[in-house]
């Protein structure tokens, strides 16, 4: 597994047949990894947008621990939604009560990245800003 830290805008390297490449916006993190080889971090399920974060360090709110039941993962897919699970009867229930909600907004703990390809995906404001404000999970 590698990271990248190069501008989402740039034009960038051609993947290999089974790589996964995640983009987190605004920053621009972008990480890469083998599909099916990222070791499971125990939050959220495994491949998810969560769990991919949590093996590389990249900040996502998960306040209650990825068994969604809190909204704060809130992501909006920005790129790649083919290649991740359909959104359940139960996420969407859930994202009901995430702030910002837009068309293409996700849980973070329950998206997963079911084949290889590039995902971009960004942290809405409102999680943003949540840290700075004093909340923000000790997980
Ligand atoms: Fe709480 Fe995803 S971490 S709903």
């Amino acid at each position: 597994m590698i990271e990248l830290n190069i501008d989402p805008a740039s034009e960038m390297t051609e993947l290999g047949p089974n790589t996964v490449r995640l983009t987190f916006l605004p920053g621009g993190r972008c990480v890469e990894f083998e599909a099916g080889k990222l070791p499971y971090q125990e939050h959220g399920k495994p491949q998810s947008i969560l769990d991919v974060a949590m093996n590389f360090g990249v900040h996502l709110e998960h306040a209650c621990g990825g068994s969604y039941a809190c909204s704060t993962c809130h992501v909006v897919v920005k790129k790649g939604r083919e290649l991740l699970n359909e959104c359940s009867e139960e996420e969407a229930d859930r994202l009901d009560m995430a702030a910002d909600l837009q068309l293409h907004s996700r849980l973070g703990c329950l998206t997963v990245i079911e084949k290889p390809g590039e995902v971009v995906v960004e942290i809405p404001a409102w999680n943003r800003n949540y840290i700075s404000e004093g909340g923000g999970s000790t997980l």
